[in-house]
Order: C-alpha cells, then structure tokens, then sequence
C-alpha cells in the first residue's frame, strides 16, 4: 500500500506541491486543491484524489455515502450496509454470526472511492451491482462520472462543533485551541467544513431523488424512522411484514455505537490505525466538555453567517 501511495505520489506532485499549504492535523501538510483541504500520502489524500477523478468510473446503479471525516462516516456506512445486504447473511437475519459487521470493521464493507489501493484491486471490477462506495470528496470536485451517471448519494452532515472535537480527539496530536483556530479558519481534512455541507445541501434540494441529506444528530434521534427512509430512497424498502418482524430495529442494534465499538476494540484496521480510531464517544453534543461557551459561540456564528439562512439544523 505504501509503495503504491508513493508511486501515486511521484505520478501527481508536480501537479499539487506548488499549492497553498498548511500543516496538518495528523503532523502532515494538507494541500488546498480545488477549493478545500487535502492530505497527501493516506489513502484519502489529494493524489488519490486525483487519481479518482482521472480513472474512477461510476455505474448508474451505484450507491455513494459522502460525509466530511469525523461525521458519522462509520456509521452510516454500516447501516446502509447492513440494509442492503439484509437477506445475504444467514436465515435472512442480520445478527446471525457470519455478518461481517460482526467481525470485521465497516470500512472494510464500503470501500472509499479515494481508496486507490482498493481501486487497483482486481475485485473491484467485480463488485455486485448496485456497487456501494464512501467518499469524503467535496461536490464539486467529485469524478465526473459520477455527477454524469445519475446515481445516488447520501449525505451525511454533523454540528461543526462535534465534527472539530471528534478529529482534535480522535488522535489527540494538538490542543483544542489550535484545533478550533484551524477548523474555524476552514482547514480541516476535506474542509472548510460549510463549503463541503453546503454545496452537498443545495445539490440535495436541486436534484432530491439522487442526493438524500441526513444529519448526525437527527438519526441519533430516530435512528428507526431514518433508516427506514434511508432504504425507501436506495431502493431497498422494507416490507410491511420485516417492519412487523423487528428486521429495521435488529439493523440500527447491529449497528449501535456499543455493538461496533465492542467488536472494534482490538486490531488493526490497518497497519499502524487501529479499529477503535473511529469509536471514541458517540453522542450528540460533546462539544460542551471540550469546548468553551465563547468558541462555541464563535463557531454558531460562523455557521450562521455560511450557511446564510439555509435550513440546516442539528
Ligand atoms: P465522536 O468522536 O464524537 O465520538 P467518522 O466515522 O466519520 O470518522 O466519525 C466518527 C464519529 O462517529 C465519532 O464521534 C464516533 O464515535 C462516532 N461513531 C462511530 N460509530 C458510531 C455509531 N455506530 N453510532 C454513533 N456514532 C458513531
């Protein structure tokens, strides 16, 4: 993987390291590329980023969940995988013990499509239709063939305030001060934070039969109505009879922040991350314990004055 991640980057730098800079959160610089912030050398970084705009092709089938890091990204995906995938797994039932979810990590389950090693895989190509995909990647720097094929993308957004705590936490390399002057100032992975939401909110009221817009905090409130409505817009509605028999609430428990992070606590997702990188608390609202009132205030401003009257709430 790291061999092909340097070849990647020898194959696009003389494209990108002349770009704005500023360093990263993970200790590495992150690249202002078509309008937001971008690592280099992980797997969702500004040359795989342009490798998939160069080469990713989509299907009009495909099924695509977008989020900034630190979102709900892991989440989301295990429950649209576990929907999707509700009558593969033994006696069409979703907590039987061969369910992947069970034993392996949900980035192992969706793909990104800035994964370039996953790319270059030859399974790929196999994939069953329809194909199920994450991205990070901002709207309009999104492949092309994917804005061209009419397939449909779920949008998962959360309050800026988690979304700053979650990334500050998730590795713990600077303060909060630092990491709140960052993200406010737009440099985040993926981010300015509002530019990524908005462009995804406005292309979901222009186009609402191909971009479904969710929030964190609402399918925190709802998780069943939600996922409910998550499988009518994919294509994969629940009968009356599954509603009746608990198949929507036996897919939000399979997917509960205590089931995941349990079957997550040892290993490695890959080398060097571990599987419980991507489960830390799980609440709506951490942002209180870490966070002042007056940075609070500052970011509710800030969102404010972006999102300019947008009905986006969390
Ligand atoms: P916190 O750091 O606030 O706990 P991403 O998957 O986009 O990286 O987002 C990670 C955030 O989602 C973390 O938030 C993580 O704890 C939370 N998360 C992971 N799995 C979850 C689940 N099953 N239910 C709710 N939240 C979850």
């Amino acid at each position: 993987q790291r061999a092909k991640l340097s070849l990647l980057f020898d194959r696009y730098k003389h494209k990108f390291t002349t770009f704005p800079k500023e360093n990263g959160w993970l200790g590495e610089i992150l690249y202002m590329y078509q309008g937001f912030w971008l690592m280099s050398k992980t797997i969702y970084s500004v040359e795989t980023v342009m490798a998939a705009q160069d080469t990713f092709r989509a299907h009009p089938n495909d099924i695509y969940l977008v989020s900034l890091p630190k979102s709900g990204t892991t989440w989301i995906k295990a429950l649209v995988f576990a929907t999707m995938n509700r009558n593969r797994y033994k006696n069409n039932n979703p907590l039987s013990t061969d369910h992947p979810l069970l034993v392996s990590n949900p980035h192992h389950c969706v793909p990104f499509v800035e994964d370039e090693s996953f790319r270059t895989n030859p399974s790929y190509r196999d994939t069953k239709s329809p194909r199920l995909f994450a991205t990070h990647i901002a709207y309009s720097s999104l492949p092309q063939s994917i804005l061209d094929s009419g397939c449909r993308l779920v949008y998962m957004c959360r309050n800026p305030k988690d979304v700053l705590v979650s990334l500050c936490k998730c590795l713990d390399l600077m303060t909060i001060e630092e990491a709140f002057g960052m993200f406010s100032r737009g440099v985040n992975p993926y981010g300015p934070y509002w530019d990524h939401v908005k462009a995804y909110y406005k292309a979901s009221l222009e186009h609402p039969t191909r971009i479904l817009f969710l929030t964190y905090e609402n399918m925190k409130l709802d998780t069943v109505r939600n996922v409910k409505r998550l499988a009518e817009f994919l294509g994969f509605p629940f009968t009356e009879e599954e509603k009746t028999k608990g198949a929507v609430e036996e897919i939000v428990s399979l997917c509960s922040f205590e089931n995941l992070s349990e079957v997550n606590k040892h290993g490695d997702f890959r080398s060097g991350v571990p599987n419980n990188i991507f489960f830390r608390e799980g609440k709506v609202g951490d942002w209180r314990n870490h966070l002042t009132t007056e940075m609070g205030e500052i970011l509710d401003q800030i969102t404010k004055e972006k999102f300019n009257g947008l009905d986006i709430s969390f």
